[in-house]
């Protein structure tokens, strides 16, 4: 699947969300090897800082179905903004966590433009566990 069917795949993955406090629907798909993808959109709360936002909830569910970050090709993200959408920080770091740095990352607008940025130009000098200590 190429660039543009995969934000195709995230534009429609934005409807499927639930988002009556912003009303502002963002979709993410996510290719893996095996040629799978995996759809995502946000998920609101009353309470607004329980909201999910649609990458995490692709990533998670990816996760969730047995992938892990070597099984990922690339993700899309769709928002209706002007400009290509700009992931969220906290987005930014999951993603650090759960995909490969050299992974690209379609940033889509309603226009039907996107650009491409890998994870770690998302996420430059991200925190990383590897230097949380072993237990003991
Ligand atoms: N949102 C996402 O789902 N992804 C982004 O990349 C930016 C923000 C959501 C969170 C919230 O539901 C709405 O957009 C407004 O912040």
């Amino acid at each position: 699947m190429n660039k543009d069917a995969l934000i195709a795949v995230a534009m429609k993955a934005a409807t499927l969300g639930y988002t009556p406090y912003s009303h502002f629907p963002v979709g993410a798909a996510i290719i893996m090897k095996d040629g799978k993808v995996i759809q995502g959109a946000n998920i609101e709360n009353s309470s607004y800082g329980l909201t999910v936002c649609a990458e995490r909830n692709a990533l998670f569910r990816a996760y969730l179905e047995g992938y892990r970050k070597d099984d990922i090709v690339a993700l899309a993200v769709f928002g209706h903004t002007e400009d290509p959408i700009s992931p969220c920080g906290a987005c930014r770091q999951v993603m650090a966590e759960l995909v490969p740095p050299s992974t690209p990352v379609y940033l889509a607008n309603r226009h039907g433009d996107s650009i491409t940025m890998t994870v770690k130009e998302l996420l430059p000098y991200a925190f990383d566990g590897a230097v949380l200590p072993e237990k003991k």
